[in-house]
């Protein structure tokens, strides 16, 4: 099969990014993300605008990044897509427009899991990047997602935990809001968590049985304390700032490494890496890192560009359908629920 060159267009639209990717043989050559700013007034993704901002975004977005990858429309070997999950009204723009365009080009149409994706980006092509052998933990950590995924093959996956209210990057984008910061907050709590005193101001783990997470409570324990302490001062956030964002951390992080324990011992699997935007945030890489040494654990991180949503990742799992002969035909329909 290498001696083919195999290019795949990938498109991926299923939350706020319009994303294009060109793949050569497993390899990336260009990655555009145009990430949608709307949002940002409104704390939070706006489904009606992200669905409007795809629709002007994917035809520039998709030209770029084959412009990038210098290649042009004729070159390409099939069209991948995200097929879901995500928001409806987002992946109905990314999934027409990938089959109108295999349709158009007459080539292959490959539907892909955006959730097998933030996986399998750990298989691009780079130089510099370790893969994590079969079979690995998957620690998915997003706006969208939270979720401990048992891998044991490409398209071998099971789901053996996950969120039961919010992700975890809701935990942040939220406590940020109830501080008064801007949206998305994770980036900004991260940051003054390295200034700060993490055992300021304790906040309860929530009490979720087996690998499951809940981090609805934490919010509202914020919130309440918050709400208490300003009462009395009402310059309370200005003044403990720092060590508010590193108490939030210090609980967020301390609940996601709990469950990764217990998911490497039920398991007993060593190998563990993480995806998703949370993945930049400076206490998982340390808690992991501190993993390596405390319970033997090999952890595995992707370049940052195939963390947040991103095509590459669509891409790759794209190339791995093509080479399986693995395509969809045009009936196939964007899913909001899609399990992996
Ligand atoms: O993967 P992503 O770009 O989009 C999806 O939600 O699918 O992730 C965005 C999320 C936001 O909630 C943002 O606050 C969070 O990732 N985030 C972080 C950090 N960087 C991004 N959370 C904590 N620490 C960070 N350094
Ligand atoms: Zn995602």
């Amino acid at each position: 099969m290498s001696s083919q060159n195999i290019y795949i267009l990938a498109i991926e639209s299923s939350c706020d990014d319009t994303a294009a990717a060109v793949m050569h043989n497993g390899k990336i050559l260009s990655n555009i993300v145009a990430s949608q700013k709307i949002h940002e007034e409104y704390g939070g993704v706006v489904p009606e605008l992200a669905s409007r901002a795809h629709q002007q975004n994917i035809v520039p977005v998709v030209d770029q990044a084959l412009k990038k990858a210098g290649i042009t429309k004729a070159d390409l070997s099939a069209i991948a897509f995200t097929r879901g999950p995500g928001l409806m009204g987002s992946l109905l723009v990314g999934t027409s427009f990938a089959k109108s365009l295999a349709f158009g080009l007459n080539i292959p149409l490959i539907d892909v899991n955006h959730m097998q994706a933030h996986i399998l980006a750990h298989y691009i092509e780079e130089d510099d990047f370790v893969k994590p052998p079969f079979p690995f933990l998957a620690m998915t950590i997003s706006g969208g997602h939270t979720q401990i995924v048992k891998v044991s093959d490409y398209f071998n996956m099971e789901v053996i935990g996950e969120t039961i209210d919010d992700a975890v990057g809701e935990a942040y984008d939220k406590s940020g809001k109830i501080l008064g910061l801007g949206y998305p907050a994770g980036p900004e709590i991260d940051r003054r968590a390295q200034l700060g005193n993490a055992k300021a101001f304790p906040f309860p783990k929530p009490k979720v049985d087996g690998l499951n997470f809940s981090f609805s409570g934490l919010k509202t324990a914020i919130l309440y304390f918050i709400q208490k302490q300003t009462k009395n001062n009402p310059n309370f956030i200005n003044e403990h700032l720092d060590d508010i964002c590193a108490s939030i951390q210090y609980t967020i992080i301390g609940i996601l490494i709990d469950k990764l324990k217990l998911a490497s011992k039920q398991t007993a699997i060593k190998h563990i890496a993480i995806g998703g935007g949370v993945s930049a945030n400076s206490g998982i890489r340390a808690a992991l890192k501190s993993g390596e040494q405390k319970f033997g654990w090999t952890t595995y991180i992707p370049k940052f560009e195939y963390t947040t949503d991103n095509a590459a990742m669509i891409a790759i799992v794209g190339y791995l359908k093509f080479l399986e002969g693995n395509y969809a035909d045009q009936s196939v329909m964007a899913s909001a629920r899609l399990k992996i």
